[in-house]
């Protein structure tokens, strides 16, 4: 007898943003089908979370590589033989930690991520949450005035600025080392979705293009705080074998260090993006 498979379930967390998926495995193969619906429920909810998973760097790799070609992150090396993986990882000699500040993945690029896939092992007794908010809603909360003011702005994202010096406790001697600084849209338009989305964030966009410096600055802060809204946000509580695939053309993230001195572990997988418009 062939016993029935209980079908994928997307269970939405908040009315803007994320969901949670059940009923599947990423370390399986994944059919057609199964692609079209986490595809299509990333999309409706811009950051998917699962729990329960156990898969290898290899099949980590393998669902990601699903959604597109991977990303080499350009400052930090993956383990052995697993250039396109980042280890996250934090413990009692921790002096910072990955993505402690809101942003969205790795902006200096010219062509940034369309996506990152984070798979925890250790996680502490509590605490180590992250934070998602969608910039989707948060450009849809500004005013028409503004959204048409910053809709023909562009911003310099700086991985000079992000990245100079900031691997060394991860044995990276960065002297030689050059990091990409691009320009980007202040809003930018999702490629699937249409939809707009708001495209500064604190750790990468240096300035906004073609204002004084003041200005900026201000534009700036005003932003920054702005999409910080808790409206916009879910909040997601890690176990170990927990993923969360978050968009970042729609989504910034921010990891919340409030566990110290205890660990927390994990590995991503960074999914090559297109050139922001
Ligand atoms: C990151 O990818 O920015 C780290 C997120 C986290 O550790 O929760």
């Amino acid at each position: 007898m062939v016993l029935p498979i209980d079908p994928i379930e997307v269970i939405p967390a908040t009315p803007h943003i994320g969901a949670e998926i059940r009923n599947y495995k990423m370390s399986a193969p994944m059919t057609q089908t199964q692609f079209a619906l986490i595809h299509e429920a990333l999309m409706n909810h811009q950051v998917l979370f699962f729990h329960d998973q156990q898969m290898s760097l290899t099949q980590h790799k393998e669902f990601a590589r699903r959604f597109g070609a991977l990303h080499i992150h350009p400052g930090i090396p993956g383990p052995e033989g697993h250039p396109e993986v980042i280890a996250i990882h934090t413990d009692e000699n921790s002096t910072r930690i990955a993505g402690e500040d809101w942003h969205s993945d790795v902006t200096c690029d010219g062509e940034p991520p369309m996506g990152s896939l984070l798979h925890m092992h250790e996680v502490p007794k509590s605490g180590g949450d992250t934070l998602f908010a969608s910039m989707y809603a948060a450009y849809d909360a500004l005013s028409k005035p503004l959204q048409t003011l910053l809709g023909g702005l562009t911003a310099l994202h700086s991985g000079e600025m992000a990245y100079r010096g900031r691997y060394q406790h991860r044995g990276v001697d960065d002297r030689e080392m050059t990091y990409p600084d691009n320009d980007h849209p202040v809003i930018r338009t999702h490629p699937v979705t249409q939809r707009k989305a708001l495209f500064v964030n604190r750790i990468f966009t240096a300035r906004i293009n073609g204002v004084t410096e003041a200005e900026s600055a201000a534009l700036l802060q005003f932003l920054f705080a702005h999409i910080e809204k808790p409206e916009f946000q879910v909040r997601f509580r890690w176990y170990p074998g927990s993923v969360a695939f978050w968009d970042n053309r729609a989504v910034q993230h921010y990891a919340i260090w409030d566990y110290f001195p205890q660990r927390r572990s994990g590995f991503r997988v960074t999914v090559a993006g297109d050139r922001p418009y």
